[in-house]
């Protein structure tokens, strides 16, 4: 038995000083009590740390073939990055071709983590073309295999994008099979005019990305997909809303009764849309901050702060999307339409979030655990995950709110060979990380021997 004591623990009812007993066997919390009471002589010493649930990132993308390209991490570069930085349970989307069947995609992408990666993991099902046949195997992939969500793109209009009647069917078997559907939400041909008008004027630099896809066409997506979500009476979670429009969307039908989740991702938080202008210098420099929906003005960045806080946004995913700048970014040099979207982040979700939000005061220290590890696993049902409890996973952080360090592609762990955070000035680090029981993460330093993520059982 493994014993972490003096820590302050922050338990669904709040923080408070305990000792938390870690059967390391069953890789599970065997018993809490009051400092002291626990000693077994196998002790973390947890004095002036926080003691907090593993984190959970319900957005991110690893094995991603996307825009004439391939995203740059593996299972063992994304996993020893989350858990550096906190996170011991990601959930992927499998995102196939429009020919390709759901049950080759489910098999090809879970093969790329089994036995690969180093933290918990899970998947949602991406669906991007609908019919007779991929209704009987989305089926499957969910009644036989562990696949509890569904996701659709209504944005990437001609690749991963799906039409109206594939949306109806999607959302009525989700409602069929009592499980989320997670959704871009964007109007793909609204996206598609304006991106040819912004050309043919010569807007070709990053910059154009964010005018390219406006806030009120994010809205418009929400709109149409809660739509679809009311008439068929499915529970939808949108990804990465980026402006108070887009919520203010969801909304308006939540107030009518549809079931719609809200999650934002760090980057719509910490950045806003002058980063795609680059460096005077040089302003193809902005597309290491392009991704989709763009980032926004700073009045809309500030909202989405008071948004969380107000709980109208319930988890802070990533959407890691990792590309380099370098061979792959430059492919939209003089054309902002071809850069491949995405920013590298699931490394500094936490600790970002923590020193903008808690360090700051926007959030307090229960709203920033809830955003980032309990809230997620209570949605997508993961087993175990997301709170410290007897019985859980002991999925395990100590946190230390008080360690300064500055973010750089020169020391962290994820594949890309830019960081978008670089020169970034934060306090808070997970100091020790445990998944399942077992250390991962020591002082800082990833210690983990061996692969032993592990799927994640889900209700
Ligand atoms: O820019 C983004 N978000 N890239 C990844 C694909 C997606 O839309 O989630
Ligand atoms: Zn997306
Ligand atoms: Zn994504």
């Amino acid at each position: 038995m493994l014993c972490i004591t003096n820590a302050t623990v922050f338990f669904a009812s709040g923080p408070a000083r305990a000792d938390v007993l870690i059967d390391e066997d069953l890789g599970t919390i065997a018993n809490i009590a009051e400092p002291g009471k626990l000693d077994t002589g196998n002790t973390i010493h947890a004095a002036g740390k926080w003691l907090i649930p593993g984190g959970v990132d319900p957005h991110v993308h690893v094995y991603l073939p996307f825009m004439g390209t391939y995203a740059k991490d593996t299972w063992e570069s994304v996993s020893k990055a989350a858990l550096a930085g906190g996170t011991t349970s990601l959930i992927e989307i499998i995102c196939p071709g429009k020919s390709d069947d759901p049950l080759e995609a489910y098999e090809l992408w879970e093969s790329k983590a089994r036995n690969i990666s180093y933290c918990d993991y899970g998947f949602h099902m991406g669906v991007t073309r609908f019919d007779d046949r991929v209704a009987d195997q989305l089926t499957e992939i969910v009644t036989k295999h562990n696949c509890r969500s569904f996701k659709v793109f209504l944005a990437y209009k001609g690749a991963l994008g799906i039409d109206d009647r594939e949306l109806y069917g999607v959302l009525t078997l989700a409602k069929q099979l009592n499980i989320p559907v997670t959704a871009h939400c964007e109007n793909e041909t609204i996206i598609d005019e304006l991106q040819r008008g912004l050309i043919a004027r010569g807007c070709t630099a990053p910059r154009y990305h964010e005018p390219s896809r406006p806030a009120s066409v994010e809205a418009a997506g929400v709109v149409h997909l809660c739509t679809f979500a009311e008439l068929t009476g499915a529970r939808v979670y949108i990804v990465h809303t980026s402006c108070p429009e887009a919520v203010g969307a969801a909304e308006t039908f939540r107030e009518r009764g549809v079931d719609v989740t809200l999650e934002v991702v760090l980057p719509h938080l910490v950045f806003d849309e002058e980063r795609t202008h680059g460096t005077p210098e040089d302003h193809f420099a902005g597309a290491k901050y392009v991704m989709s929906p763009p980032l926004r003005s700073k009045d809309r960045v500030q909202e989405m702060w008071n948004l969380l806080k107000q709980s109208k946004l319930s988890t802070v995913a990533t959407d890691h999307a990792p590309f380099d700048y370098v061979g792959q970014k430059e492919m939209g040099r003089g054309d902002f339409r071809k850069i491949p979207n995405g920013i590298p982040s699931v490394q500094h979700r936490v600790e970002v979030l923590h020193h903008f939000g808690v360090q700051s005061g926007r959030l307090t220290p229960s709203q920033f655990i809830s955003f980032t590890s309990a809230n997620a696993a209570e949605y997508f049902g993961l087993i175990g995950k997301g709170s410290i409890s007897p019985g859980a996973h002991a999925d395990l952080v100590l946190w230390d709110p008080k360690y300064e360090h500055t973010l750089s592609a020169k020391t962290h762990a994820m594949r890309t060979d830019y960081s978008a955070f670089e020169g970034m000035k934060i306090s808070g680090r997970a100091d020790t990380v445990l998944l399942r029981g077992k250390v991962m993460v020591r002082e800082g330093k990833f210690v983990a021997a061996s692969a032993q993520g592990k799927q994640i059982a889900r209700r």
